[in-house]
């Protein structure tokens, strides 16, 4: 009688545990679910931007794409100490850092510009060496907008009106923004 006792309570206990079990992988399964249901939600703008996206595509070999993206770090970090120095009211020094970060002049040649077969210079011997090569010509003339701006920019700064310059600096800005719109590199 009393082992039959213990048998049903320890049938009892089982179920018990059964129904735990059941219980605990209910709640795993609605844990999964729930997560499912977050990385769907989390995904679907990705999905929609990558289908939504019109960008061109720029294919370069991986070395000059290396290339062409430290070239880009740089323009970040040059924008940065901009409005850096801009904040401390050092206007001839944020001139000065994007004439010679970011301007064209003074002989330097930027990748973007394609003039150079116009006036066949030292410099031509460089044109077709870097990642230029590989950008189309709507792409070089976006560049070559961005280099005008920060031309422009020091120009501007340096006649010590900071509203001025700011202005000055969104066209900067603007010629990122436009470039990064349409061009993407693999
Ligand atoms: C002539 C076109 C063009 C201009 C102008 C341009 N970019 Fe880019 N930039 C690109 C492209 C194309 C990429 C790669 C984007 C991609 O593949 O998704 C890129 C990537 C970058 C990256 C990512 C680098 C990395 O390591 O992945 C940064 C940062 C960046 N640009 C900053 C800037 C800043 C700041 C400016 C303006 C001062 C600027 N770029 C102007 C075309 C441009």
């Amino acid at each position: 009688m009393l082992c039959q006792s213990n048998e049903t309570n320890r049938r009892y206990i089982l179920a018990n545990d059964d129904i735990l079990l059941f219980y605990l992988e209910g709640i795993e399964m609605k844990k999964s679910l729930s997560l499912l249901i977050v990385l769907l939600i989390m995904s679907s703008p990705l999905l929609a931007q990558e289908i939504t996206d019109h960008r061109q595509m720029v294919e370069m070999p991986p070395a000059m794409k290396q290339m062409f993206l430290k070239n880009m770090r740089g323009h970040m970090e040059s924008l940065d100490l901009i409005i850096a120095s801009l904040a401390a009211k050092d206007l001839s020094v944020a001139a000065d850092i994007a004439e010679g970060k970011m301007g064209v002049g003074h002989g330097k040649k930027r990748q973007c510009d394609d003039s150079s077969h116009q006036h066949k210079t030292d410099h031509s011997e460089h044109k077709g060496k870097g990642f230029g090569q590989f950008m189309p010509t709507d792409m070089k003339v976006m560049g070559m907008s961005l280099h005008n701006a920060a031309n422009e920019f020091a120009t501007v700064a340096r006649r010590g009106d900071i509203g001025e310059a700011y202005n000055a600096l969104r066209q900067i800005s603007a010629s990122c923004v436009a470039c990064h719109q349409s061009f993407r590199v693999k």
